[in-house]
């Protein structure tokens, strides 16, 4: 059966990334977790001192974009692929509240952007991927054979990260949570650079008021469409 190109899209916390799982793991297909890579640039950001509250060394961190290594690795017992900044697992360090609160100006950078774009398009080059992220349908794969843009309200998605951040133990509010979220929402809608905006051919799936089994049931009947189009 021909392997497609899968793209999600979407606001943050709306659930990308586990139906991205899903169907990686059901297709076969590899997962890309593109924010991780923008969360990693922006861990090195906080690293170097680039960036901390109110103060954002755009430059610097410009002239040090090349010693910014990411990769991801496979973890059999999570089931997925974890990042790693210069052969280094951070994937639990980029998950914090301070790296939500500065990834989406650091995302926001043209030349960051330009590198990750190149980087997801390699790990994307032998189709056989599922890539989620913000501009993926857009910018990162036009031609993608299946493209999705993930929706819920702001409050029913910062309900969902609070409660994910309270499982790892982290000690936040809900209303820090939810100003996040709509922080992110209006400046990752609002950049210059490929804004978060739903591709024409991107087909939306509300998921406020669906569970994780009947999005993941309706989103493989869109793929087994595609497929079985694609091979007429
Ligand atoms: O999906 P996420 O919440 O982990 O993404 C973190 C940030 O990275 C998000 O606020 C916007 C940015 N991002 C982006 O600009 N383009 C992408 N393809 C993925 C993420």
């Amino acid at each position: 059966m021909s392997r497609i190109t899968i793209a999600i899209d979407g606001f943050s916390s709306t659930g990308k990334s586990t139906i991205a799982k899903q169907l990686a793991k059901h297709l076969g297909y590899v997962y890309v977790d593109s924010g991780a890579m923008y969360r990693a640039v922006t861990y090195f950001a906080m690293q170097h001192g680039f960036i901390s509250n109110n103060h954002f060394d755009l430059n610097g961190l410009i002239s040090k974009l090349n010693d910014v290594n990411i990769s991801f690795k496979f973890n059999e017992t999570l089931g997925f692929a974890e990042v790693y900044l210069n052969g280094i697992n951070i994937e639990k360090e980029i998950r914090t509240l301070e790296v939500s609160g500065y990834v989406s100006r650091v995302a926001a950078v043209p030349q960051v952007r330009t590198q990750m774009v190149r980087q997801q398009k390699k790990l994307g080059a032998q189709k056989g991927v599922v890539m989620d992220g913000r501009d993926i349908g857009t910018v990162v794969f036009p031609n993608a054979e299946l493209k999705l843009f993930m929706t819920a309200s702001a409050k029913t998605r910062a309900l969902r990260r609070y409660n994910e951040l309270l499982e790892r133990g982290d000690a936040v509010s809900y209303e820090a949570v939810l100003k996040n979220v709509e922080e992110r929402d209006f400046i990752d809608s609002n950049r210059k650079d490929s804004p978060l905006v739903k591709a024409v051919d991107a087909i939306e799936i509300d998921n406020s008021n669906l569970s994780i089994e009947e999005q993941f049931d309706k989103i493989l009947s869109l793929y087994n469409e595609v497929v079985s189009n694609n091979s007429l």
